[in-house]
C-alpha cells in the first residue's frame, strides 16, 4: 500500500520537559496541548525497498536512532516484516521550535501503520508515535490533548470545536534549526539543573490549574498557567551546565510586547518551546489588534494565525 497522511503540530500550553527514562520517551511531566491547524507535515509511506529510507523536505535522513526505533516498533505491533520508503515535507520551519517533531512523528507512525493495511486504535498509534517523540503522541489527536506524566499514550480531552474563538498567532522569529535538539536539552536539564526537581513539582500544580481553566474557557487563568510553565521550563535550562539558551533578542522583545498588550487590556498570552519562536494565544476578537501590534514593530515577521486543528488524517491511499 502507498498512503499519504497529514498531521499538524501539537503546541504545548503546559510543557512536557524531561523524561522518566532515557530512551522510551516516557514523560516526567504532564503536558496539555492544542493541535494547530494551518501548519502541517505531509508524509507518504510505501511498503517497499531493501532497507528503510526516509527523506524530510527532500533531504535523505539517517535511519538510525529515533527513525529506526519507530519503524521497528511499527513492525513489532503490526507483524509486517518488510521495509518502509518515506517522503515527508513540512509547510513550516523544521527543527526550529515549531513542534515539527510532533507532527512529523505522528504522521510517520500513522502513515506506516496504515501502509501495512493495519487498523489500530488511536491510543495504540499514539503510543507508537511517542517512540519517535513524546509530543507526537499528542499530535495523533486533534483538538486539546494531554500526555500525562508516566503515560505511554496521549488522550484527547476536548475536540476541535471546544473553544471556537481561540487563536494562536505563531511568530516565526527565525527558520534556522535550533542549536541543540530538545531531547538533549531535556537530559542536560535533568542531569545538571538544580531547578529540575522543583520544575517537576511545580508543573503538576500548573497542569491541574490549566485543565480547569481550559474546561471553563478562562483565558486569563489559562494564560497565567501557560506563561509560568514555559518560563519555568526555560529557567531549568538556564540553570543547566552548560546553560541552554533558545531565546533570541526578538523573542524577548515579543514577550515584552505581550506584557504591554496585557497592561492595555488585550488578552495576549505567549508561550515558547525549545527554540526562539513565540506563539501568542488570544481570542478571535483580539487577533487583529495583536497582529497589528506585531506588524508595527516587526513588519517582516512571519506570522500564522491558527485555530485548533485536526489529528492525523489520510489524504491518499492506493494499492501498489
Ligand atoms: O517531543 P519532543 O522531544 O520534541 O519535545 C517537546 C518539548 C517541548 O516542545 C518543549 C514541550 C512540549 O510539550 O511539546
Amino acid at each position: 500500500m502507498k498512503v499519504t497522511v497529514e498531521a499538524s503540530p501539537s503546541l504545548a500550553l503546559i510543557k512536557y520537559w524531561g523524561k522518566q527514562d532515557g530512551d522510551r520517551n516516557i514523560p516526567a511531566t504532564s503536558s496539555l496541548a492544542v493541535t494547530l491547524d494551518g501548519l502541517s507535515t505531509r508524509t507518504t509511506v510505501l511498503c517497499d525497498g531493501e532497507e528503510d529510507r526516509i527523506s524530510v523536505n527532500g533531504v535523505a535522513q539517517s535511519t538510525a536512532g529515533r527513525f529506526a526505533a519507530l519503524f521497528n516498533r511499527v513492525r513489532e505491533v503490526t507483524g509486517y516484516a518488510g521495509r518502509f520508503t518515506v517522503r515527508s515535507r513540512n509547510n513550516f520551519a523544521t527543527a526550529a521550535g515549531l513542534a515539527s517533531s510532533s507532527s512529523g512523528f505522528a504522521a510517520l507512525a500513522v502513515g506506516c501503520i496504515r501502509a501495512t493495511g493495519t487498523e489500530l486504535a488511536d491510543e495504540v498509534c499514539s503510543a507508537i508515535a511517542r517512540v519517535g517523540s513524546a509530543s507526537a503522541a499528542r499530535a495523533v489527536f486533534g483538538g486539546f490533548t494531554v500526555l500525562r506524566e508516566g503515560a505511554e499514550s496521549a488522550e484527547k480531552i476536548h475536540d476541535e470545536s471546544h473553544w471556537p474563538d481561540l487563536r494562536v498567532v505563531v511568530c516565526t522569529v527565525t527558520e534556522r534549526a535550533k542549536p541543540m535538539p530538545s531531547g538533549m536539552a531535556m537530559e542536560l536539564s535533568k542531569r545538571s539543573s538544580p531547578f529540575f526537581p522543583a520544575w517537576l513539582e511545580d508543573s503538576r500544580v500548573l497542569f491541574e490549574d490549566a485543565l480547569e481553566a481550559l474546561a471553563a474557557k478562562d483565558l486569563p487563568r489559562l494564560g497565567e498557567a501557560m506563561r509560568l510553565s514555559y518560563l519555568r521550563m526555560h529557567a531549568t535550562m538556564l540553570g543547566a551546565s552548560p546553560p541552554v539558551i533558545y531565546a533570541e533578542p526578538i523573542s524577548l522583545r515579543l514577550i515584552q510586547l505581550c506584557d504591554e498588550l496585557r497592561r492595555d487590556g488585550v488578552g495576549a498570552w505567549e508561550t515558547m518551546d525549545a527554540g526562539p519562536q513565540v506563539k501568542i494565544v488570544c481570542t478571535v476578537d483580539d487577533t487583529d489588534l495583536v497582529v497589528r501590534s506585531l506588524r508595527r514593530e516587526f513588519p517582516s515577521l512571519s506570522l500564522n494565525v491558527c485555530r485548533s486543528g485536526m489529528g492525523v488524517r489520510t489524504v491518499m491511499e492506493a494499492v501498489t
